[in-house]
C-alpha cells in the first residue's frame, strides 16, 4: 500500500526519490519521507502530507548524497504522524528503512530488540526491521549477513529497503512488489516502475524470497537462503512513461476522457490469452469470478452477462470473503480473477485459496509483471495505460469490455458486441458535460445519495455509489430498484438524491415506476436515460444502445458527475482521504 524507492548512483539522490514518490503516491500518501547517505552519515526528513506539501515546507529534494530512500505511507500501525511516517533509522541510526506490508510478529521481536537495549520512537511495525538489521549488523558488520539474518526473523507480507551506514542499499522481497531500475546514470530500487519510468526501461523484477544488495560495485542479488540469483533484464513497456496529465486538471479526468480508446483496444494485447481463456471458460465444470471493489462491480455485470447470454452459470465471490468460505473452490474448477493493480492482498489471497483446492486462475489484469498475473494459468491484459487517479474509470470498462469480448466469443455473437459503437456512444456523452456539471453543483451540500438500476444496471448503480463515495465522500448507495419499497423507501425526504438508471429497454418502466414512487416522497430525481420524462428533476441523455451494452455508457455520466462534485467540493479526485490505489494489506 505504501511505495519504497531507493537510488544509489551519480545524481544526487533526493530530487529522483521526490519525482519518484510523486509518481507512487497512489499507493498512499499519508506522510512522506527521505533518507540519504551523505558525508558518511544518514539523514532523514519527514512528515505529514502529500509529496509536495511536506516537500515545500521541509524540502526533502534538498538533502545531499547520491544514494537514498523515500517512502509515501498508508498508515496500517500507528496514527498519522511525522514519527511513524518513514524512513526509520535504527537506534545508532546507521542504518535507515522504508518498509511496504505488515510484520507480523513485531510486537514479539520489539520486546526482544527492546531487552537488548535498542529504542523504539515511533508506533509502526516497519520500524522493528531497522533495529533487527541494526542487531544483525552489530553482530556481523555484514550488509548480507544482516540481511539473511533479518529476514529469517521476520514473519508477515513485505519488501523494504535499507540504507547503510557505509552507504550501501539493501532490499528484500515477500509478497510485496518491488522492482529494479538498471539507469545509465545509477540503480533503482521501487515498488512500481513508475517509481523510475523515466531514467530507465530496463529492469529486473525481484522474485518472492529475494533480496538486493546494491553498491558503488554493481548488484548482487540472493535468495533468503543466501544462494546467488541471476536475472534476465526485461524492458518495461514504454507505454508507462505515459503518465502526465498533459492539459487535464486532474488524472481522473484524463482517464475518464480515455475511454473511446481503452474500451476498444481492451484485451488487444493479449489476443491469444483471450482466445484460450475462452476456450477454458466455455468447458469449466464450475467458474467463479472475483475481485475487490470496482474490480467486483465488473464481476456482477459478468455474472449477468454469462448467465442470460452464454448460458453458463458463474459465482461471483468478493474477494475479502473467500477466506471465510474456503470449500467453495470446486475440483477442475476456473477462477477468474479481476484486478487493475494484480497486488490487491484480498485478490491475491482468494486466487492462492482457490489454486490449493486444485482451481485453473484466468486473470483480467492491468499490470501484466504483476503478481497476479505470475500466479495465474492465463492472464488477459487490460491495456488501458497506466491508471494513476485511486478511483478506477478507465479500467472499470476494460474490465467489462475484455468480460463480453469472452462472452461474445461463447454466444457466437448473440450478445450483438459492437465495441466500435460503444466507443462512439461514450464520446458522445463526454463530449457535451455541461449538464453533468449543473447537477454537480447540486450535489454539494447534499448528504445522501441512492443509485438504483434493475438488472444488468445493477451492478453499474453499484459501481455509481462507489464512485460518488471515494470521490466526493457523499454516503452513495447502490440498490436494485425493486428493493426500494423494501426499506429504503423509508429514507426518501427532500435532501435526498435519487439517480435512476433508467435506458429504454426491458427495465425502463419499472424503473421509471420506482422513480414516481421517489418522487412523491419528495426526493430528487436524477435521471440517467436516453428518454425523457417529466418524473427527473434533471435528465443527464446518454445515447440509445442495445439493452447489453448501456453498462459501458451509463457508468461515463456517473464517473464524471462523481469527478466535478469532488471539484465542486475541493476534495482532490485523485487522491481521495483515506485510500490507496493498491490495497497490499489485508
Ligand atoms: C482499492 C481501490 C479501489 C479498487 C480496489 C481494487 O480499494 O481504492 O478503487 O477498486 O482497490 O483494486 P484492483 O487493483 O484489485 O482492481
Amino acid at each position: 500500500m505504501c511505495s519504497i524507492i531507493g537510488y544509489l548512483g551519480l545524481s544526487q539522490a533526493a530530487p529522483i526519490i521526490v519525482k519518484g514518490l510523486k509518481r507512487m503516491e497512489y499507493r498512499g500518501y499519508d506522510s512522506v519521507g527521505v533518507a540519504t547517505f551523505s558525508n558518511n552519515q544518514i539523514l532523514v526528513r519527514k512528515g505529514v502530507g502529500k509529496v509536495i506539501e511536506v516537500n515545500k515546507t521541509v524540502r526533502l529534494d534538498e538533502l545531499s548524497g547520491t544514494v537514498g530512500i523515500g517512502h509515501t505511507r498508508w498508515a496500517t500501525h500507528g496514527m498519522v504522524t511525522d514519527t511513524n511516517a518513514h524512513p526509520h533509522p535504527s537506534s545508532s541510526g546507521e542504518i535507515a528503512i522504508v518498509h511496504n506490508g505488515i510484520i507480523e510478529n513485531h510486537e514479539e521481536l520489539k520486546r526482544e530488540l527492546q531487552q537488548k537495549g535498542y529504542t523504539f520512537k515511533s508506533q509502526t511495525d516497519s520500524e522493528v526491521i531497522a533495529n533487527l538489521l541494526q542487531h544483525h549488523y552489530d553482530k556481523t558488520r555484514d550488509v548480507k549477513q544482516s540481511m539473511i539474518h533479518t529476514v529469517a526473523d521476520l514473519k508477515g507480507d513485505y519488501a523494504f529497503v535499507a540504507v547503510f551506514e557505509d552507504g550501501t542499499l539493501s532490499a528484500a522481497r515477500l509478497h510485496e512488489p518491488l522492482i529494479i531500475g538498471i539507469g545509465k546514470q545509477g540503480y533503482f530500487i521501487s515498488s512500481d516502475v513508475l517509481g523510475f519510468v523515466e531514467h530507465t526501461d530496463e529492469v529486473i523484477y525481484l522474485d518472492n524470497r529475494e533480496f538486493v544488495i546494491i553498491n558503488t560495485v554493481g548488484i548482487q542479488i540472493f535468495d533468503f537462503d543466501a544462494n546467488p540469483v541471476q536475472h534476465q533484464i526485461t524492458k518495461v513497456s514504454k507505454e508507462f512513461a505515459d503518465v502526465y496529465k498533459g492539459e487535464y486538471a486532474h488524472f481522473t479526468l484524463k482517464e475518464i476522457s480515455e475511454q473511446p480508446t481503452t474500451i476498444v483496444n481492451a484485451g488487444n494485447n493479449t489476443k491469444l490469452e483471450l482466445d484460450l481463456a475462452t476456450d477454458f471458460i466455455r468447458h469449466a465444470k464450475t467458474l467463479y469470478i472475483t475481485g475487490s471493489g470496482t474490480s467486483y462491480n465488473a464481476a456482477l455485470v459478468a455474472k449477468f452477462l454469462f448467465s442470460k447470454y452464454a448460458k453458463i452459470k458463474i459465482e461471483p465471490i468478493i474477494s475479502s470473503e473467500a477466506h471465510f468460505s474456503p470449500d467453495i473452490f470446486e475440483q477442475q474448477s476456473i477462477l477468474i480473477a479481476l484486478s487493475q493493480s494484480g497486488e490487491s492482498a484480498d485478490v491475491l489471497e482468494a486466487v492462492n485459496i482457490a489454486k490449493k483446492s486444485g482451481a485453473k486462475i484466468i486473470s483480467i489484469v492491468n499490470i501484466m509483471t504483476s503478481s497476479l498475473a505470475h500466479l495465474s494459468s492465463i492472464s488477459i491484459g487490460l491495456g488501458c495505460g497506466p491508471e494513476i487517479g485511486v478511483a478506477a474509470t478507465k479500467s472499470f470498462t476494460a474490465q467489462l469490455a475484455i468480460l463480453y469480448k469472452i462472452v461474445d466469443k461463447i454466444c457466437q455473437g448473440a450478445l450483438g458486441l459492437d465495441l466500435a459503437k460503444v466507443s462512439e456512444a461514450v464520446k458522445k456523452s463526454l463530449s457535451d458535460d455541461s449538464k453533468i456539471q449543473e447537477v454537480a453543483k447540486k450535489l454539494k451540500d447534499v448528504s445522501d445519495i441512492y443509485v438504483l438500476g434493475r438488472g444488468i444496471h445493477y451492478p453499474i448503480a453499484s459501481e455509481s455509489s462507489l464512485k460518488l463515495k471515494e470521490l466526493t465522500y457523499i454516503h452513495a448507495e447502490g440498490l436494485p430498484g425493486g428493493e426500494l419499497k423494501h426499506g429504503p423507501l423509508a429514507l426518501m425526504d427532500s435532501n435526498t438524491y435519487v439517480i435512476m438508471l433508467n435506458p429504454n429497454d426491458s427495465t425502463y418502466s419499472d424503473t421509471l415506476t420506482s422513480a414516481r414512487e421517489i418522487k412523491a416522497r419528495g426526493a430528487k430525481v436524477i435521471g440517467i436515460s436516453d428518454k425523457p420524462s417529466d418524473v427527473y428533476d434533471h435528465w443527464i441523455e446518454i445515447p440509445q444502445m442495445s439493452e447489453s451494452m448501456y453498462p459501458l455508457v451509463e457508468i461515463i455520466p456517473i464517473q464524471l458527475l462523481a469527478y466535478y462534485a469532488a471539484v465542486e467540493k475541493d476534495t482532490d479526485p485523485d487522491y481521495p482521504r483515506n485510500l490507496a490505489k493498491s490495497v497490499t494489506v489485508k
